[in-house]
């Protein structure tokens, strides 16, 4: 993929996205994203790490996908072989998810429905890799904080967390209240206890509106 169409795709959707945020206020916000967004390829950002090549020796990899939504990377994961356990409060995320595991994947296949906060973390498997794009930012500080030292206990050493994060500059964005936006600044303590695999600040759109989020693949 050329740079330039790498650029479209990613500005196109965060655009979708902040697009959502401004319905974020019930779940029929989350319904029209899921069609918008079905049939959309998983995100650019995992193709940026070697899954295939890391686990290429290892009999069971164990990912946990945080914000299923559609359900594009737990695919992306299953169609590798990996046991995914993909979360979402949404049960239409749970149903999509589902619907795009072939008979043969199903197995290999753990939906769990339910909050980020109140998740039975210590009922998880340790993981090798942690997904959770587009999804975190809408927990409150304080749940961000919880929800990541729980990533962070539960990844294998060495394992592979990919996040992405809004950045503070976003302005078509009116429900600061329940979406936690980060500064360059804020998103440093966040990254302390892992090697920085790759990081990238993404700002674009127009005055009217910005878009702006924070790409990462941590290693711990
Ligand atoms: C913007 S979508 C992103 C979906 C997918 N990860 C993607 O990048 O296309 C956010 C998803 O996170 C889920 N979500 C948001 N906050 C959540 C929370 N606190 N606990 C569980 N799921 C949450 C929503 O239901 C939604 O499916």
């Amino acid at each position: 993929m050329t740079l330039a169409l790498y650029i479209l795709v990613t500005t196109l959707s965060l655009i979708t996205l902040i697009y959502v945020i401004k319905f974020y206020s019930n779940q029929m916000a989350w319904a029209q994203y899921y069609r918008r967004n079905n049939n959309m390829p998983h995100h650019n950002l995992l193709l940026k790490y070697p899954f295939a090549d890391k686990f290429k020796n290892q009999n069971t990899v164990n990912i946990l996908d945080l914000g299923a939504g559609n359900g594009q990377e737990s695919k992306y994961f299953l169609d590798m072989g990996c046991h995914v356990y993909a979360v979402d409060m949404n049960k239409m995320s749970i149903k999509l998810v589902n619907n795009k595991a072939s008979a043969d994947q199903k197995p290999r296949l753990n939906l769990i429905h339910s909050s980020f906060e109140k998740l039975d973390w210590d009922s998880l498997p340790d993981f090798d890799g942690v997904i959770a794009l587009h999804a975190l930012p809408f927990l409150s500080k304080q749940n961000l904080d919880y929800v990541w030292n729980k990533i962070q206990h539960k990844l294998k050493p060495g394992g592979i967390f990919i996040a992405t994060l809004f950045g503070d500059k976003v302005t078509a964005v009116d429900s600061s209240e329940i979406t936690m936006f980060h500064s360059l600044e804020e998103i440093q303590p966040l990254l302390e206890n892992y090697k920085v695999l790759f990081a990238e600040e993404l700002l674009s759109g127009t005055d009217d509106a910005v878009v702006h989020c924070f790409e990462l693949i941590l290693q711990k």
